[in-house]
């Protein structure tokens, strides 16, 4: 972010967008004072592409499944990729065998040079994930965080990490008779759902919830949290410290 103007933030969206739509909103209204410079998505059919579009913001697809298909047809990997260093730093495919864990990182690095090359233009100073169904490897998280104080890629999850992480953190959730649910928005490190917290919100789950109703009453609180934890970021109010050999965040008080 320079002088005064309005920090830059990118969405990545692979779905409906509720939580896209919840941004907007908090921006529209006042209550968030960034500008949502493009929202982009690894799915031609997601619904918050229209959402976006609707709103006047600028649109673009990565579309993973066709740059996956490019990969096993032999395409040049790109230039800046080095297999080792990703490999050495990951920690989604713990345990992998060689030739899968290569297959993994190298299609990933073709979609996610890809999705690097489409962010360009935005110039973001924040990524934010809202319903990305997609992993991103140190390849593309280190392009991103230039600055080890000052992490750019934020996403929400659905339950209260480090408790279910994962696809479907409500399911898990509710599956496992939990009697408190909630969500969590969390920096983006090389693991799965594993970045320093940010905010969390939970909801109680009482007899009779059915796994709707969790999921109902989950996106209620991912909308309120999401932007206020961007309001955060943007206000420069979050600060990344190491805790005992883990780095957490420190929410500093509100300036003047
Ligand atoms: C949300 O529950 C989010 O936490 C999860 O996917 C869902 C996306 O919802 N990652 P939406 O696309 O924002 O409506």
């Amino acid at each position: 972010m320079k002088g005064n103007s309005k920090m830059n933030i990118g969405v990545l969206v692979s779905g409906g967008g509720s939580n896209l739509q919840a941004i907007m909103d908090a921006v529209a209204v006042g209550d968030l004072d960034v500008n949502i410079a493009c929202v982009g998505s690894d799915n031609p059919d997601a619904g918050g592409l229209q959402r976006a579009d609707k709103a006047g913001i600028p649109t673009f697809v990565t579309d993973y499944g066709a740059l996956f298909g490019r990969w096993r047809d032999g395409a040049p990997l790109p230039e800046d990729f080095c297999l080792e260093t990703v490999a050495a730093r990951q920690s989604l495919m713990k345990g992998s065998d060689p030739d899968s864990l290569r297959a993994f990182l190298e299609k990933r690095a073709m979609a996610e040079s890809a999705l690097l090359a489409a962010l360009v233009p935005y110039k973001i100073d924040l990524l934010v994930l809202a319903g990305f169904m997609r992993v991103l490897t140190p390849y593309f998280i280190d392009a991103l965080n230039t600055d080890p104080n000052r992490p750019r890629i934020m996403n929400i999850h659905p339950a209260l990490l480090p408790a279910f992480p994962g696809t479907d953190g409500y399911g898990d959730t509710f599956r496992y008779g939990c009697k408190v649910g909630g969500c969590t928005v969390h920096f983006v490190d090389y693991g799965e759902d594993s970045g320093p917290i940010i905010g969390q919100s939970s909801f109680s789950i009482d007899p009779g919830d059915d796994l709707d109703a969790v999921k109902k009453k989950g996106l209620a609180e991912e909308w309120r949290l999401f932007p206020e934890c961007i309001r955060l970021y943007a206000e420069d109010r979050l600060n990344v410290v190491e805790r005992e050999g883990t780095r957490v965040v420190e929410i500093l008080p509100e300036k003047d």
